[in-house]
């Protein structure tokens, strides 16, 4: 076993000597998504959550960006730089959130709600980008919703849990929710949380807006049934932040679980369990050392967004930078 784990790691160390130097070849910027296998991370010049990862995407002079995450965030980069080469190392690594709509629909239901303003979760293609109004993540959400006006209605597309929690907080009773989830968050329940609460009592729960316990815990938090200094509904840059300047030492993670790896290099000192074994997203561990290498010798896969879709996708991309300086 020993032999074999120590051949793994002269792979690794050749695989990642050989990936700096194509990368330092091609002026290339490696950007990577909190999820990503560590490996990867490693070995990136920025690991962050997917605002994050458009403002660096939006903010660099390197010619070639190569991202280490899911295609719509790729595409994202693209938009917002479209002179620039984009480059994902697999092509299938798609986002079974992103999919669940897809522009026809968006107008279709545009169409029933013709005075509606759309906020599009930025884990969407394109096309229903260039459909869209605004854009959010998980870290802005909120402030996006609560910068409209509170008599417009809202068409909040394609995440449930999320949109939900963003009713939620803040108070808005004019959003309609579209009814898309993703396959990794939507499967906790309310009890996997409760359970996890018994077994750790003095650990804090840091839990991602896409979970399919989010609204039961928000009624939990606001009926005392779970204390609301523990419990903390988070992005992923927002679990990265809140886990440094906690005082806890001991904290259960409710996101993929790629997360925990950032966590445990951040804060060697702290504890972090995951909510559940099965949280993994096999579209972020699509991208692998041997392919990365594959993307910067061979300029493979570029992401190109046709310039009609892009200059409109741009627009609901950028109002939200905008509002989350
Ligand atoms: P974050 O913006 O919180 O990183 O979330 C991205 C994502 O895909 C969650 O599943
Ligand atoms: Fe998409 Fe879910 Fe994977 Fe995030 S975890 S990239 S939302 S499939």
């Amino acid at each position: 076993m020993k032999k074999i784990n120590s051949e793994q790691e002269k792979e690794r160390q050749r695989l990642t000597k050989e990936i700096l130097y194509w990368k330092e070849k091609r002026g290339a910027l490696i950007i990577a998504h909190n999820y990503q296998i560590p490996a990867i991370q490693d070995l990136a010049d920025f690991v962050g959550d997917s605002l994050e990862l458009s403002q660096r995407a939006a903010a660099t002079d390197a010619r070639i960006i190569v991202f280490c995450g899911v295609h719509f965030m790729a595409e994202s980069a693209s938009i917002l730089s479209p002179k620039k080469t984009v480059l994902i190392p697999d092509l299938d690594a798609g986002c079974s959130l992103a999919a669940s709509i897809d522009a026809t629909e968006l107008r279709k239901w545009k169409k029933r709600y013709p005075d509606a303003v759309v906020v599009s979760y930025v884990n969407t293609s394109a096309e229903v980008k260039a459909e869209s109004d605004y854009c959010c993540t998980s870290t802005n959400a909120v402030k996006i919703v609560n910068s409209i006006p509170g008599n417009r209605q809202i068409l909040f597309v394609p995440d449930m849990f999320l949109g939900d929690y963003v009713a939620k907080t803040t108070g808005r009773k004019n959003m309609i929710i579209y009814p898309g989830e993703c396959h990794v968050h939507a499967r906790v329940r309310p009890s996997d949380i409760t359970d996890k609460m018994d077994q750790h009592p003095a650990a804090e729960f840091l839990i991602h807006p896409e979970c399919g316990c989010v609204s039961s815990c928000m009624h939990y938090l606001a009926s005392g049934d779970i204390p609301a200094n523990k419990t903390r509904i988070l992005s992923t840059g927002g679990m990265i932040k809140h886990a440094r300047k906690s005082p806890s030492k001991e904290f259960v993670v409710a996101t993929e679980t790629g997360i925990l790896y950032r966590l445990k290099k951040e804060n060697p000192q702290k504890s972090f369990i995951a909510l559940r074994d099965d949280m993994v997203c096999r579209f972020m561990k699509m991208i692998t050392l041997p392919k990365l290498l594959n993307s910067l010798k061979n300029l493979e896969f570029e992401v190109k967004v046709p310039k009609e879709i892009a200059d409109r996708a741009r627009i609901p991309i950028e109002r939200m930078l905008k509002l989350s300086k």
